[in-house]
């Protein structure tokens, strides 16, 4: 069993490095597979379970994943032996369902697994399989596996009925290399779908418009390998950000881009904290109080659904009420009972929560019921008064790499326990 330990009340101070994006990275890495020559270089991979489950993945298909260092890796599809990923690790992970869009769009055939993921809500791949049918293909499930073939895929026009991260990255590894021009309409603007689409132009593809409503792809006959680096992580950086407020610090996020951090930003600023945006880095410290206010998760550019949960843990200490509203997934405050037992004054009723900011937390033990909900607990390890153990982190080791030396070298006392 693994599990972190914290003992709270340390101010936060210094600088942390964040990596390159998860959810850029799980969805570049089965497009990988969509060059037929050449190797792609791929830097700024974060080291992060959720990665290494991928390159099992990749490696189970046929291609050749080198580390070059760290944080690099290399890829080579050329010699693809399988269109079938049905492994433990497909099941395990959401990401993985990128890998029907991406064999789509270069073998016409895919089988993969249905995928898993954090328990956050429902998670239907409806918008997916739309997209996948108007470009032509047929899908279907059976014993548990989507199945898509085509003769062809024709470029077509495509309105989502949902802004959708992961349609719009599927649907769009597979209008790549469909015949003619496809136009995604009501698309998801996040960052990491702007970072797959600027990935699968430097490997040859003809995309425009993503980061807007409506995305053009022209169609192009084949990709090659390529050198790419992932963008920051936004939702990482968004954390140690909250982290640094709720122990009043005074934290320089480096390795960023702070447009994309500005839904946090505004938030954290109209709460009382300091914001100093630099070139790639934010500087946020607390002089003053700080004062409770409302959140609402929405789309890009909107406050992030990933970022909800760290939120709320300090809101739950700063005083004043705050109202927390989740408006993208159905399940997304399990964290709330958790807070509960350190001690936080939360009301949940549906998709809402009324937090009273209370004075401290106190350490116990918690759970992180999913990857952001033990975030969340970590920044309540950090602030409550003792000690606070958190079980279940492997969550945690999906997305955040690292998190406890992170911390440490900010001055948090944290550490790991692997029994
Ligand atoms: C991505 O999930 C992220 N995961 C999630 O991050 C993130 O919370 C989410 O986008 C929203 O930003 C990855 O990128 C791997 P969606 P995804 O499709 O693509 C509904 C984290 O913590 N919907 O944008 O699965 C759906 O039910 C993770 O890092 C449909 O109705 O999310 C939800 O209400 C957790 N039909 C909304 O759309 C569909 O076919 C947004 O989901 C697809 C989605």
């Amino acid at each position: 069993m693994k599990k972190l330990v914290i003992s709270g009340g340390k101010v936060l101070k210094g600088s942390v490095e964040i990596n390159g994006a998860k959810n850029a990275a799980v969805a570049i890495l089965p497009a990988a597979i969509m060059a037929s020559e050449g190797k792609c270089v791929i830097e700024n991979i974060p080291d992060i379970e959720d990665v290494h489950c991928l390159e099992r993945i990749l490696k189970s298909l046929g291609c050749s994943v080198n580390k070059i260092c760290n944080n690099t890796l290399e890829i080579d599809a050329t010699d693809v032996t399988s269109i079938n990923a049905c492994t433990d690790d497909v099941r395990k992970m959401r990401a993985s369902y990128y890998f029907i869009g991406a064999l789509l769009s270069r073998f016409k055939k895919a089988r993969v697994e249905l995928p898993g993921g954090c328990p956050i809500g429902v998670r239907p791949i409806d918008q997916h399989i739309k997209g996948f049918e108007a470009l032509g293909a047929k899908v279907t499930i059976e014993h548990g596996a989507v199945i898509v073939e085509a003769e062809h895929l024709y470029g077509t026009n495509i309105f989502f009925d949902v802004v959708s991260v992961g349609a719009t990255i599927n649907v769009m590894l597979a209008a790549t290399l469909a015949e003619g021009t496809t136009i995604l309409e009501n698309v998801a603007k996040e960052p990491h779908v702007v970072d797959v689409a600027n990935f699968l132009n430097s490997m040859g593809a003809d995309i425009k418009g993503a980061g807007t409503d409506v995305i053009r792809i022209k169609g192009v006959k084949k990709l090659v390998g390529c050198d790419y680096s992932v963008i920051p992580d936004q939702i990482e950086a968004g954390t140690f950000m909250i982290a640094a407020v709720a122990t009043k610090g005074d934290v320089t996020i480096k390795n960023v881009i702070p447009k994309h951090l500005e839904s946090i930003s505004a938030k954290l600023s109209e709460m009382g904290a300091k914001i100093e945006e630099g070139d790639d880095s934010v500087r946020v410290y607390v002089e003053g109080d700080l004062r409770g206010v409302n959140v609402k998760t929405a789309p890009y550019p909107g406050f992030p659904t990933d970022v909800q949960q760290p939120m709320s843990t300090l809101l739950c200490i700063v005083p004043g009420r705050s109202i927390v509203s989740e408006s993208i997934w159905e399940n997304r405050f399990k964290h709330m009972d958790e807070l509960k037992k350190m001690g936080a004054n939360i009301k949940v009723e549906g998709r809402t929560s009324i937090i009273e900011g209370v004075e401290k937390l106190t350490g116990t033990q918690v759970i992180a019921t999913d990857l952001r909900a033990g975030a969340a607990m970590v920044i309540a390890g950090l602030v409550a008064k003792g000690q606070t153990e958190i079980l279940e982190i492997e969550h945690i080791d999906r997305g955040y790499p690292n998190i406890e030396d992170k911390f440490t070298a900010l001055g948090a006392d944290i550490y790991r326990v692997e029994e």
